[in-house]
């Protein structure tokens, strides 16, 4: 074979070894250095290059190793075949993320009192966590879950719950979305699910992305309406008992007891979602469906994206004893979603009385607020009927006016206000009723009365000043 004549650049910050293998794949690449083409020995190359032999080993030895050319014993290097390569030009465009339209006030329900989260005190549990002697910090830990947070949860569910189980049946992921297409996993695939509707709109979506058959069951005053399961041949059930998103409403005890009844006669599973549990500002703590069922029939999921930060990543499952077994089996070489660190931090955190202390006072910002958007929505009954406002961080507004939920949607966005209507969240019968959800959480006290009064401008709704 004739040399190779390529021209190497000592001044380059590419090594001379790396100019040479790059020239000599480009070559082949090219189909100028033919298969089958005998390259020049080691010797003669580094002579002719006027390079170090190791050089030209360097070069040769990761082309071999790509695959690119082989070594034949006592004869020398040559070109191996290559696959042709066909390039297909797409010209398809990766568009960006629209920005999101911004309003002077957004009144979506997900929102929480960023103000008022407790940062020393959170850095002072990070920075015990953060430490050289936890060293084994840093390698993984329990797919469920570390147990110091498990055993934090458990004790924190029992008390504030009722929950009845320990820490072995619980299973920490990152967040609700996280953790339910693992329930999904762990149940049959044939099942068909029940969920609500109006409802929580990851739900539905997770369950069409999973491919998991999904029957919407409408939901009235009294939470979900249990008959209807049966008739749709439902096999299990994702429900809000505590405090139906986005209604607002709660399950009935005569429908807590049939549904329980209705998942032992079935042996299916209730997926229990107790989102905002935390924060209930009238009447007596709604026990949880889970802390009532003495068949383990209802798979307790949870999060504190509410009760801390939604950006904390962090809720959990309680699972029933045989699908923990499941559970084991199928997960038991994956690892925890959520950095061990955080979960630590958050266990010492729930451990010293912290979590306890600001729930405690969030729970007096959120009423004060709530209170302020009662007495500043009592001026304008009857058109509006506030309801949902015994729980969560979200009102519900009965809108008694002539104009179409689109044109009130659309009247509030002109006035620089972005609202929900309960439309939004409902799968069937949509836009039947003119309502919309109040998000208070995130609103500073002061503005409350003023965007209400914006609100109502928009609206065309005058106040009952008598
Ligand atoms: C019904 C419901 N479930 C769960 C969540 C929280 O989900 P995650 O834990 O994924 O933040 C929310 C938050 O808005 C919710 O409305």
């Amino acid at each position: 074979m004739d040399m190779l004549t390529f021209s190497l650049d000592s001044d380059s910050s590419i090594s001379l070894y790396e100019q040479l293998y790059f020239h000599i794949r480009q070559a082949i690449v090219d189909d100028t250095l033919k298969t089958g083409a005998k390259l020049p020995s080691k010797r003669k190359l580094c002579q002719f290059l006027d390079v170090s032999q190791t050089t030209v080993e360097l070069a040769y030895a990761q082309l071999l190793a790509e695959g690119y050319i082989e070594s034949v014993p006592r004869k020398g290097f040559y070109v191996l075949p290559q696959e042709e390569l066909y390039v297909h030009r797409s010209d398809r465009k990766i568009e960006p993320i629209p920005l999101k339209k911004t309003y002077d006030f957004d009144l979506s329900p997900s929102q929480i009192d960023t103000t008022a989260f407790p940062f020393e005190r959170w850095k002072r549990h990070m920075k015990q966590v953060i430490d050289e002697t936890n060293h084994e910090l840093l390698a993984l830990g329990s797919v469920q879950g570390d147990f110091a947070l498990r055993q934090e949860i458990a004790t924190y569910l029992y008390h504030s719950r009722g929950v009845q189980c320990s820490p072995e049946q619980i299973v920490i992921g990152s967040g609700t979305e996280q953790l339910l297409p693992q329930i999904l996993d762990l149940l049959s695939h044939a099942t068909t699910y029940g969920i609500e509707d109006p409802g929580y709109p990851l739900t539905r979506q997770l369950f069409h992305q999973q491919s998991r058959s999904y029957v919407p069951i409408p939901v009235d005053e009294n939470g979900v309406c249990v008959d209807e399961l049966e008739l749709h041949g439902v096999d299990a059930l994702y429900v809000t008992p505590a405090h139906q998103f986005p209604t607002g409403n709660v399950l009935s005890v005569s429908r807590r007891q049939r549904l329980l009844n209705w998942a032992l006669s079935n042996e299916t599973y209730i997926i229990e979602d107790d989102y905002d549990s935390e924060f209930r500002y009238s009447g007596k703590p709604i026990p949880s469906l889970q802390s009532i069922d003495p068949n383990e029939r209802v798979i307790y999921l949870s999060t504190f994206s509410k009760s801390l930060m939604p950006s904390l990543r962090i809720g959990y499952m309680v699972l029933p004893t045989p699908l923990i077994n499941r559970y084991r089996e199928r997960y038991l070489h994956f690892t925890c979603s959520v950095p061990r660190f955080e979960q630590h931090t958050l266990a010492t955190f729930m451990a010293s009385g912290d979590f306890e202390k600001h729930l405690n006072r969030m729970r007096k910002i959120y009423r004060r607020k709530l209170e302020i958007v009662l007495s500043n929505f009592r001026v304008y009954e009857p058109m509006i009927i506030v309801t949902g406002a015994s729980a969560g961080l979200h009102v519900v507004l009965s809108v008694n006016a002539s104009q179409s939920v689109k044109q009130l949607k659309q009247a509030a966005e002109d006035s620089n206000l972005f609202i929900r209507s309960m439309s939004d969240y409902q799968i069937t019968n949509k836009m039947s009723s003119s309502q919309f959800l109040f998000g208070f959480a995130h609103l500073p006290e002061h503005t409350i009365p003023h965007i209400i009064e914006r609100l109502m401008q928009a609206w065309g709704i005058s106040g009952n000043t008598t």
